[in-house]
């Protein structure tokens, strides 16, 4: 096992050196450009986007193609793909190269079921075989600086646990990097996640392997490297309305101190900060409707904000935010 000192070092895959071990995952709904810059610049390793469909890129959907488009400054763009074809996966490949795109992942977890009807997502892990051919076409469509991860769950069901297989598949077929979140497809999101699976895979393959499930403190984090020992950490659920995860599980990881928390105060400016970064990125109508789904979190722990919530929930301009927002920092003060 690593020891305290280096829980927290850079990730080398081949033609890709990532800073740190700690990464924003790929959320649909939620990891556009305005979340991946906020997590970014809170310490956040490398960011993914939300899965993209390959199908939708052959297509040239317009919605699509604005899931890859890179936040200013973004120095390393990480897509996630979900096909249910080599075919498609490899043809998708030229619509996504023009965004100069550091890392590809393949998606081999998702649970909802028009994407298992297509074949892709979880659907993947009932037939590790076909991983390896969809990694192989994507493989063969890029330039050998570009390296291809995959993200597998554990399995359909707890009866057919093929995490050990899919993972094999991957990496004999030009993985270099395999993400983890260790429940079944059945599992959905509820239940734990299986840790020891991660530690695993970590025994039995050479390649970076990065532990997803059951993130939701810098503690966690910490936990899953010692128990695991695996390379990196991949933030989700813990993520969102919180960029701070990453520099407090940073320095927790490099200091072995548990940071204090973060004040109510700076919470909510920085959800004001996620709000105009979102309206560059969207316009101020869109952000301010996704906006919602992300302050709930931003505001978790802050006694009272319940009743600031409904407010929230109808406010259609960057100013309405604002006097909510000034609402909740003066309750704040006077509580
Ligand atoms: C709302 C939501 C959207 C998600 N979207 C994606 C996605 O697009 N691609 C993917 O591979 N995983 C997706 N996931 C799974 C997460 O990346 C992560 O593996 C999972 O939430 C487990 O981590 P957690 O228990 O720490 O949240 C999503 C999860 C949630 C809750």
């Amino acid at each position: 096992m690593r020891n305290k000192k280096n829980l927290y070092h850079s990730i080398q895959l081949p033609g890709l050196t990532i800073p740190g071990n700690l990464f924003s995952a790929p959320l649909a709904g939620f990891s556009d450009q305005a979340f991946r810059q906020m997590n970014l610049e809170q310490g956040a390793s490398i960011a993914f986007t939300e899965m993209v469909s390959c199908e939708a890129l052959i297509r040239g959907s317009r919605k699509t193609l604005h899931l890859l488009e890179p936040l200013e400054g973004e120095k390393h763009l990480a897509v996630q793909v979900f096909s249910g074809t080599p075919e498609s996966a490899a043809k998708a490949m030229s619509h996504i190269l023009p965004f100069n795109p550091s890392l590809i992942d393949l998606n081999c977890g998702c649970p909802v079921p028009k994407i298992i009807k297509a074949g892709a997502g979880s659907a993947l892990m009932k037939d590790p075989k076909k991983i390896g051919g969809i990694v192989r076409a994507i493989r063969r469509e890029l330039p050998d600086h570009i390296p291809v991860s995959v993200k597998i769950r554990s399995g359909w069901d707890a009866r057919d646990l093929t995490y050990r297989e899919a993972a094999a598949a991957a990496i004999d077929s030009g993985a270099a990097m395999v993400t983890l979140h260790a429940r079944t497809r059945t599992q959905g999101y509820s239940g734990t996640a299986e840790w020891t699976q991660i530690r695993e895979l970590k025994e039995l393959f050479q390649v970076p392997i990065i532990g997803s499930g059951d993130l939701l403190t810098p503690e966690d984090g910490k936990r899953m490297l010692e128990e695991t020992n695996c390379d990196g950490l991949l933030f989700a659920r813990g993520a969102i309305g919180n960029p701070f995860i990453f520099s407090q599980t940073r320095d927790l990881l490099e200091s072995g101190v548990l940071p204090s928390p973060i004040p109510h105060s700076t919470r909510i400016e920085t959800a004001l900060l996620h709000l105009e970064r979102s309206i560059k990125y969207r316009g101020e109508l869109l952000a301010c409707k996704e906006m919602r789904k992300h302050l709930s979190s931003y505001t978790k722990g802050i006694h009272g904000a319940a009743a600031f919530r409904n407010r929230i929930v109808h406010c259609k301009t960057k100013k309405e935010y604002q006097e909510v927002f000034r609402d909740i920092l003066s309750h704040i003060e006077s509580a």
